[in-house]
């Protein structure tokens, strides 16, 4: 891989260049508003999987967005990394908050990123972590230096649950069959602390509406009569949880999976500032689950979060009233073995339960997603441990996160195959927040990790 490292170092300008590009392009999933921009940046990434080399480039076409198509098989007998990531992006809101416009990528040095980070929407999840795959690939093709097969399959709707690609995965499961799947969408410890994801957690989202009077009332005239589907609301979700913060829903935990008290002692061995922490968030204490680390709390424990709460009025100054309604989004990410079908029934039961006799309450579920583990005595783990110690010059630490990738799960189901979650993201890095930024450190390193990783992946596969 000599060759294809020299030529990553002489191109290095030109990388971060394209991914300047890349970034400009505004392809929220979410928002309707931007189909052409997410059309568009599926072109892009398509026309830059042809330049650097990859056969049958195609965009498929899905009920939402394109996925993005791509292969190079040099031998039907070596094995075949299937690459994933996405090309959408998150919301840029909210807008104001941010130093530099989200869709003008810049480059400035933080503390975190003494090397420069760019900033932008996206930046790291995953158009940033993404590209390093189209570079890497570009790289060992332009030195005659790829040792295996390899697939790409970028989607836009992961950020929306893709539930396009799953039906794409099972439609096209022979054309995109593989021995092992190898994305970038997750985070390391520290720039000096390599780490390996071996754990996403699942999801189950629901939306809530409280609704009282059939219309906006005088707080004054009507106010104290008749109750307030605000604070009502408020009262329900506060009995989600009982004063050690445990979720307080009936069966919630009956499908926890137990982790031992060795494995325990092994995962909070990992390295952990819990001041810095704080600090690095201007708050004086966590505050999660009693009787867990901030480690446990975020990977192996399930959590209960309002994620946006309405109701009322909300502008300029003030106005007496007293709402007819009040909503919230609420999030629960899940661990092993939880089902999220069968958490947003048992929430749905026990949230309907706690409403008073004043209001109507609706449960509407939105998309979920199943958690993930991958075991580290595999072939595809100690290629990836093997690539990330040449290049940081020491052992990753395999560690579960607590962020959610659903589609993992259905690829180990429709492709018989495990996933290596190989990301260079900080978890400072601002993802789906204002001001997210990709440190070029992050971005290089990726690209240089990466040829690695297919070249170890295909001599211990082979033997
Ligand atoms: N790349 C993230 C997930 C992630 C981030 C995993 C950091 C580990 C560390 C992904 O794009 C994402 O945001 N997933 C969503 C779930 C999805 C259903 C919207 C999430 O975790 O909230
Ligand atoms: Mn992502
Ligand atoms: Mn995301």
């Amino acid at each position: 891989m000599q060759q294809t490292q020299s030529y990553i170092t002489a191109n290095k300008e030109k990388f971060l260049d394209e991914l300047m590009d890349l970034l400009k392009i505004p392809s929220v999933s979410a928002d309707p508003a931007y189909s052409e921009d997410v059309h568009k940046t599926a072109q892009f990434v398509g026309d830059k999987l042809k330049d650097a080399g990859a056969d049958k480039v195609q965009l498929f076409q899905t009920a939402g967005y394109p996925v993005v198509y791509g292969e190079k098989i040099i031998d039907e007998s070596l094995p075949t990394i299937l690459v994933y990531g996405h090309y959408d992006v998150q919301p840029a809101d909210p807008i104001e908050l941010w130093d530099s416009p989200p869709f003008e990528p810049v480059i400035k040095k933080t503390a975190v990123h003494p090397d420069g980070a760019i900033f932008a929407r996206g930046a790291c999840d995953d158009k940033g972590q993404m590209y390093m795959h189209v570079k890497a690939f570009q790289a060992m093709m332009a030195n005659d230096e790829l040792p295996c097969n390899v697939k790409f399959m970028i989607e836009g709707e992961e950020e929306v649950g893709s539930e396009n690609l799953g039906i794409f995965c099972n439609k096209y499961a022979e054309m995109l069959s593989c021995d092992v799947v190898l994305l970038s969408d997750t985070s390391i410890i520290a720039n000096d602390v390599p780490s390996i994801t071996i754990g996403l957690r699942g999801l189950s989202y629901v939306e809530v509406e409280v609704v009282g009077p059939n219309r906006d009332l005088h707080s004054g005239v009507y106010g104290g009569a008749v109750g307030n589907p605000v604070n009502i609301l408020c009262e329900m979700i506060s009995q989600l949880k009982d004063e050690n913060n445990a979720i307080t829903i009936p069966g919630f935990y009956d499908d926890v999976e137990v982790i031992s008290e060795t494995d325990r002692t092994k995962m909070n061995a990992a390295p952990f500032d819990l001041d810095h922490y704080q600090k690095d968030l201007d708050i004086d204490t966590v505050d999660g689950e009693v009787g867990y680390t901030v480690l446990e709390q975020t990977s192996i424990r399930p959590t209960l979060d309002v994620n946006g709460m309405w109701g009322g009025y909300i502008g300029e100054g003030a106005k007496t009233v007293l709402p007819s309604k009040a909503n919230a989004k609420i999030s629960m990410r899940l661990v092993p073995n939880q089902e999220p079908d069968k958490i947003t029934a048992l929430f749905k039961e026990y949230f309907e339960s706690l409403a008073p006799k004043s209001v109507k309450v609706t449960v509407t579920p939105h998309h979920g997603g199943m958690p993930a583990v991958t075991p580290t005595d595999t072939v595809e783990y100690q290629a990836a441990s093997l690539a990330m110690k040449q290049t940081y010059g020491k052992d990753p630490i395999p560690q579960r996160s607590g962020g959610s990738i659903p589609i993992v799960a259905l690829f180990e189901e429709v492709f018989g195959v495990k996933s290596v979650l190989l990301g260079f993201g900080l978890n400072s890095d601002a993802i789906h927040s204002p001001n997210e930024h990709y440190g070029l450190f992050n971005y290089y390193k990726g690209i240089e990790t990466i040829p690695y990783f297919y070249q170890h992946y295909a001599r211990l596969k082979k033997a």
